[in-house]
């Protein structure tokens, strides 16, 4: 995805380069007032949509696997109202770029749309053919999600756009329905080829826990995270990454091939014997993308359970070898990412502070997750800063989160009075 799209919901909120950030109250607050300040009246609904974090399982999604993401304590805030007239018609005005988007969404698209507004018409014309009604709609779009960083800054605004949408219409969606609806307008309006992960985690996420999602049934088991000590350490490189480019898409057709060749319906069948027995049929390449799936996928399930147990030093070794095997077989890392996890796995054999950390999301960039003891932070932040600008000439951003709730309504009113 080309960065003016993530740039055009960043820009501006002071993320860039910093750690802290408003809370959800503050960011709401603003929202608030920024849409009196724009449109004239304050807001009738108000909605909260996180950001998500993949704590081991990736580029598994697509390959029906297991993944243990988390919602982030990060947001996109729509806040809206309804305008005169019954037409469905949007006006949509980011807060960040100070940049205004009119369009019906019932009329053929516009070719004109910014790109980062097409999230958001692609789920409401995909909620309208669900019958989710909807009249004319101002609503402004705020954030305090970095961007571009891989923690799913699209899926948030996607899932957040279909909230708006159940509580204007007055209408709910299966929850898995919903998820699934907003992965198809990223696919079909964005042209981001994503798996399920992102939607599911900003849809389902639960303070205090991680889901273990698995991606063939669609099921969700939760996995508490409530060590007061223990901290989900995120670390943005700030090298830009961009799903829509030929990579991702790469990835997923090689494991498609790779499943026919195995003759399997995905690699989630794949087992350790079928992949000796077709050792010759596959190439190297293709059999190193087999070797990354099944070996994640018994990481991930093996994680979910080690971390029900408190046995930090297998979740952190799991973590570990996760990130080697997206290095070396699947071939989605890259220099920065190496380096921080490298670091931090330093730190962590000098003063034990650091559990584990991995590159997270669809890599070439982005973000590296962690999982910290409390007491190391602030070490930790020196010790990681200053050796990786020296080495890249780009300063890491570094935040702290608790796995966090899921999309939710902040605010609906009832209609005004004489409506
Ligand atoms: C991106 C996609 C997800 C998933 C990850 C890799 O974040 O949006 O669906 O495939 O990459 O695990």
């Amino acid at each position: 995805m080309p960065d003016g799209e993530w740039n055009a919901l960043s820009a501006g909120t002071g993320e860039e380069g910093r750690e802290s950030s408003p809370s959800l109250a503050v960011l709401a607050q603003q929202a608030e007032n920024h849409f009196e300040r724009h449109f004239g009246r304050p807001p009738r609904w108000l909605v909260a949509s996180p950001g998500r974090v993949n704590l081991i399982g990736e580029h598994t999604d697509y390959n029906d696997g297991f993944a243990l993401p988390m919602a982030i304590e990060r947001y996109v805030v729509l806040a809206a109202d309804q305008a005169p007239g019954g037409t469905p018609r949007i006006d949509l005005f980011s807060a960040a770029l100070n940049q205004q988007q009119t369009w019906c969404p019932t009329e053929p698209q516009k070719d004109d749309l910014e790109p980062w507004s097409r999230y958001v018409d692609g789920v409401l014309r995909l909620v309208w053919e669900r019958n989710l009604r909807f009249g004319a709609l101002d609503v402004l779009i705020a954030s305090n999600l970095p961007l571009g960083g891989g923690l799913s800054s699209s899926a948030a605004l996607e899932v957040a756009t279909a909230t708006l949408a159940e509580a204007v219409s007055g209408h709910t969606l299966d929850p898995v329905d919903k998820a699934l609806l907003c992965q198809q307008a990223e696919h079909d309006y964005a042209g981001v080829p994503c798996g399920i992960m992102d939607q599911f985690a900003v849809v389902f996420g639960q303070q205090d826990h991680l889901l273990l999602l698995d991606c063939r049934s669609g099921e969700t088991k939760l996995v508490p995270l409530t060590d007061p000590e223990i901290r989900v350490l995120i670390i943005d490189t700030n090298v830009a990454r961009q799903l829509s480019g030929g990579e991702y898409a790469a990835r997923r057709s090689e494991c498609a091939a790779a499943a026919k060749h195995l003759a399997v319906a995905s690699l989630r069948e794949a087992r350790w014997d079928h992949l000796r027995e077709q050792d010759d049929a596959l190439s190297h390449r293709l059999y190193q993308r087999v070797r990354h799936v099944i070996s994640e996928n018994e990481r991930t399930v093996r994680a979910a359970e080690r971390m029900s147990a408190g046995d930090w030093d297998e979740v952190g070794a799991l973590m570990y070898q996760s990130h080697a095997s997206l290095r070396d077989d699947f071939h989605v890392s890259c220099p920065e990412l190496d380096l921080l996890v490298e670091l931090l796995q330093q730190q962590g054999r000098r003063d034990g502070s650091v559990i584990g950390a991995r590159m997270t999301g669809g890599g070439f960039g982005g973000c590296v997750v962690a999982l910290v003891w409390q007491t190391g932070m602030a070490r930790l932040a020196q010790r990681i800063r200053q050796p990786y600008y020296e080495q890249t000439g780009l300063r890491p951003r570094l935040f702290t989160t608790r796995p966090a709730r899921g999309a939710h309504v902040l605010r609906s009113e009832l209609p005004r009075l004489g409506e």
